[in-house]
């Protein structure tokens, strides 16, 4: 999508009194999301970890770089092309892992994949997303999609996840390594939401012949969680719960399969003990790319490219994790010189516009990663919401691009950029 297009069918729309149902600015944006939500989802989605000073640093990041433009320089012909891994994508930027979308869009990751085969955006498909792997290749087709990891404590279970994700058609593993724990995220923990624990996003290990071996063996006594006082509200959640399995209300319902689902779940879902000397077990397993996503230390990046890794996301989930931790456009110069030469950095957290692509991409990225806007998109207006906050991304970053004097990505240096301080 050319800036110029989407600008033209934008304001022709206007003249026949129709105005765009998904704002391009990215504040405009959340508040209307926020009005097709409820007050859960949309702390789920907006939440940061504790004071949220990691989402806000994120932000302020890209503010303190500046662009600096050419001109003269011929930028009617323009190409927004990246290439990685051997595969070529049509902008230097994808759709981020964002798990549990079923809370924002009934059509959740199904929605989001037709949206995004539209223009051939990559997807990363979430470990939590709300609908099988299979499925959301399916709505997919040919358009490109690699597969998010969370180390699960079950080796089987990685196993299996990866096959399938192979078998799905993704082209590469993107490991999450900043969520061995969730983060302490006060809008969540206000409301005493967690949305797994109503069944929600755990759709790849349900659907799992692995994760369904393990729900035979009883889970041990001392990992019962408490059980719930049978109010009004805790027979809803065992509903909601049941529904999340693939298997037939009523059957679920009588056998409480959707109950111990998501009580294996939370005993299995995540790793904190995993170190360097697992990775191993998962290059051995798969000939696909491994990026590793949430690495913003030199020395990681440097120790990740020594275990064979192909690639590296520099992320902090959005400020989700951990308050007061460094920005990632911050981090991404120091990554970018450890290892920038010899693997692909890409970066998320906080990008909102096309100038946010393009400084990533100026300071050594090859590409970036969108999380929260296009959810808001889903929430608004479902398939064509993603579709329309795809568009605006494409062509902003296509109308930054060629304004700034380039023609192309490979253009972009750190030379068309200032800091200020
Ligand atoms: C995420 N993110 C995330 N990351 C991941 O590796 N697996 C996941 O399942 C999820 N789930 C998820 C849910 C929600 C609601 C959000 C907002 C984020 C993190 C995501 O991939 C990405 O790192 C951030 O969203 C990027 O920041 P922005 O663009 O949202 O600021
Ligand atoms: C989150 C998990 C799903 O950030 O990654 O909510």
């Amino acid at each position: 999508m050319r800036g110029p297009d989407r600008q033209r069918a934008v304001y022709l729309a206007g003249v026949s009194g129709t105005r765009p149902r998904v704002p391009p600015d990215a504040t405009k944006l959340e508040a209307r999301a926020k009005r097709h939500m409820s007050r859960s989802a949309f702390a789920y989605i907006a939440a940061g970890a504790g004071t949220e000073q990691t989402v806000t640093a994120n932000r302020r990041a890209f503010d303190r770089w500046r662009i600096v433009p050419r001109v003269l320089r011929d930028v009617s012909q323009r190409d927004t092309g990246v290439e990685l891994f051997g595969r070529r994508f049509p902008s230097p930027f994808m759709l981020a892992p964002v798990g549990v979308l079923e809370m924002v869009d009934r059509g959740a990751d199904l929605a989001v994949a037709r949206a995004a085969r539209r223009h051939d955006v990559p997807m990363i498909l979430s470990n939590q997303a709300s609908r099988p792997m299979e499925a959301i290749a399916r709505e997919l087709g040919d358009s490109p999609r690699w597969f998010q990891l969370y180390w699960s404590q079950s080796n089987d279970l990685v196993e299996s996840l990866v096959a399938r994700a192979e078998a799905a058609g993704c082209e590469a593993i993107v490991v999450t390594l900043d969520t061995t724990l969730l983060g302490w995220r006060s809008r969540d923990l206000d409301l005493g939401y967690l949305p797994f624990l109503r069944g929600k996003g755990i759709a790849q290990y349900t659907s799992d012949k692995v994760f369904r071996r393990l729900l035979k063996d009883p889970p041990s006594p001392d990992a019962e969680p408490p059980r719930p006082k049978p109010t009004l509200r805790a027979i809803r959640t065992l509903i909601e719960l049941t529904r999340a399995y693939p298997e037939g209300f009523l059957k679920t319902l009588r056998s409480g399969e959707g109950r111990a689902a998501v009580q294996t779940f939370t005993e299995i879902y995540s790793r904190p003990s995993l170190t360097w000397d697992d990775l191993p077990f998962l290059r051995e397993r798969t000939k696909l790319p491994i990026l590793l996503k949430g690495v913003v230390h030199p020395d990681d990046a440097r120790r990740a490219v020594d275990a064979g890794i192909d690639g590296l996301v520099v992320s902090n989930h959005g400020g989700r994790q951990i308050d007061g931790q460094i920005a990632t456009l911050d981090a991404l110069p120091g990554v970018v010189d450890a290892v920038g030469d010899q693997i692909p950095v890409l970066l998320d957290s906080g990008v909102r516009g096309g100038a946010d692509i393009f400084k990533a991409v100026a300071l050594g990225a090859s590409a970036v990663l969108i999380g929260r806007p296009y959810a808001y998109g889903l929430a608004i207006a479902g398939e064509d919401g993603v579709r329309e906050v795809i568009e605006n991304f494409m062509a902003d970053f296509d109308l930054t691009l060629g304004l700034s004097g380039c023609r192309s990505v490979a253009e972009i240096g750190r030379e068309a950029l200032t800091r200020v301080d």
